[in-house]
């Protein structure tokens, strides 16, 4: 017999049913008679309660069996549950130990363990309630992403992962090379990085926005979402080497349609994470961040705050607090900087547009005043920037100055400029880091743990 998800057993299944569940034993409680075990497949937060009466062939063997973490096949009848917040439970009538577990040695138990042990063994975490309820917000919030654009006409566009642009300008990047292990054995000789990409230089991506830029000139409406790369040696607690990013680019839009696009995108991503996996942000509000649900209802139910960076400098310049990074007309936010606005004052998501021209990247559109660009920046309470966006600079000649000025040669982007030869148009779009949201959402602290396996300066094991 095929076997039931647990979590449609729990929500819909009818006693005298006779069904198979097969999963992971969480908890095992022997008493005189019975014993009770929490079975769960990862489909939900709480698992099913099965019950092993005297009656079950060998059932003497069967109970020393019942370790925290072994795998067991369980064919039996639901029945109403006497228990409290369980409908139904299930009656064994035929057990199979899959994979038993050592109670010596598995590294789970029933206690509550720290984030920081959880991530030396990643490949047990999924066995855990926390990375459970993350990941499920995480397949909520990616398919509600992708139901967001496709609602809207968007085209989902494949950029790739290996280019030579470095579409940021901020040199953090991870180079690609065919190296020949073999080769560089026997010759000892350093591999030329610079070139190793079958004779040229090749970088992992950090961002698909340029590519997403010119699927953009043709369909008018796309959006990428993929894995990203940079090489940032922060050891932060919301920077990964490796993360995953949606980037939307609209033509014929400008910065203001662009911000509209953002604040809707993420309202409609916080209510289907809602509707979908209100187990999963229970268990964060009590376990994790008692602002979760706030924090959702506070996004849903409130516009964001448009705040120019002048205004927002202006603001902190007159904050009765000190910063470690002192404010002044020019500088990058940094985050104690964001968190202040989003967290202090605003208490709600926030957008700081029209940037200084220094502290962006040249791919910005200049505004009039010369000394601005038309970007802005979604800051969450809890996290600061979730989103980075801008419209596009899309006059050919103010962007060869641009790159003049920067000292950077013509003709490295000499297809981006070609672009806007033909049939340029306004366009705008943003890049929202998908960690940064789930973070965002479920309150985890620290970015480590809201991906299954996270790439950072110390870790790349698994
Ligand atoms: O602000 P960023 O660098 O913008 C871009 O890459 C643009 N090309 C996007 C676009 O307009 N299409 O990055 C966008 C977002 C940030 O707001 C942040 O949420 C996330 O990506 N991000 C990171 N997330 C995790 N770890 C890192 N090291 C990140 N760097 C950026
Ligand atoms: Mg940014």
């Amino acid at each position: 017999m095929a076997s039931a998800r647990i979590v449609d057993l729990l929500s819909q299944g009818q006693p005298g049913q006779t069904v198979v569940v097969r999963g992971w034993i969480r908890t095992a409680r022997q008493l005189k008679e019975f014993t009770f075990v929490e079975v769960n497949d990862g489909s939900c937060l709480k698992g099913i309660q099965v019950v092993l009466g005297q009656e079950l062939a060998d059932y003497e063997m069967l109970a020393k069996q019942l370790d925290t973490g072994a795998a067991i096949a369980v064919e039996g009848q639901l029945v109403a549950s006497p228990a409290k917040g369980q409908r139904v439970e299930l009656q064994a009538a035929s057990v199979e130990i899959v994979g038993g577990a050592d109670p010596e040695q598995y590294p789970l138990q029933k206690k509550r363990h720290s984030f920081e042990f959880l991530r030396t063994i990643a490949h047990l975490r999924p066995r855990t309630n926390s990375l459970g309820a993350v990941m499920r917000v995480r397949n909520a919030a990616a398919t509600a992403i992708h139901d967001f654009f496709q609602e809207r006409g968007f085209l989902w566009v494949h950029t790739p992962i290996i280019t030579a642009s470095d579409c940021e300008g901020a040199g953090e990047l991870f180079t690609v090379t065919n190296l020949d292990l073999d080769k560089l054995g026997q010759s000892q000789q350093a591999p030329d990085f610079e070139q190793d990409f079958f004779g040229k230089r090749a970088y992992l991506t950090v961002s698909g926005q340029l590519e997403a830029e010119i699927m953009g000139l043709g369909f008018s409406n796309v959006y990428t979402f993929g894995p990203t790369f940079r090489a940032e040696n922060s050891n932060t607690s919301r920077h990964l080497a490796e993360f995953w990013m949606v980037e939307p680019e609209t033509a014929f839009c400008d910065l203001g349609g662009d911000m509209d696009l953002a604040e809707a995108f993420l309202k409609f991503v916080f209510q289907r994470v809602s509707d979908r996996c209100s187990e999963d942000l229970e268990f964060f509000n009590q376990r994790i961040d008692s602002e979760v649900l706030n924090r959702a209802e506070t996004i849903l139910n409130n516009d964001f705050e448009r705040v120019s960076y002048t205004d927002a400098i202006a603001l902190l310049e007159k904050a009765d607090r000190s910063f470690d990074y002192p404010v002044a007309w020019g500088i990058d936010l940094q985050s104690e900087h964001e968190r202040y606005l989003a967290e202090e004052y605003f208490r709600k998501p926030l957008i700081v547009y029209d940037y200084p021209r220094e502290i962006k990247a040249l791919y910005m559109r200049l505004n009039d005043d010369q000394k601005t660009v038309a970007a802005m920046d979604v800051l969450a309470p809890g996290i600061g920037e979730i989103i980075g966006g801008s419209q596009r600079e899309e006059r050919l000649g103010v962007l060869k100055q641009r790159l003049a000025e920067a000292n950077l040669p013509e003709e490295n982007y000499w297809w981006y400029l070609d672009l806007w030869r033909y049939g340029s148009v306004p366009h705008a779009g943003f890049g929202l880091g998908f960690e940064r949201l789930v973070q965002f959402i479920t309150g985890m602290g620290n970015i480590r743990d809201v991906i299954p396996f996270p790439r950072t300066p110390q870790n790349a094991e698994f």
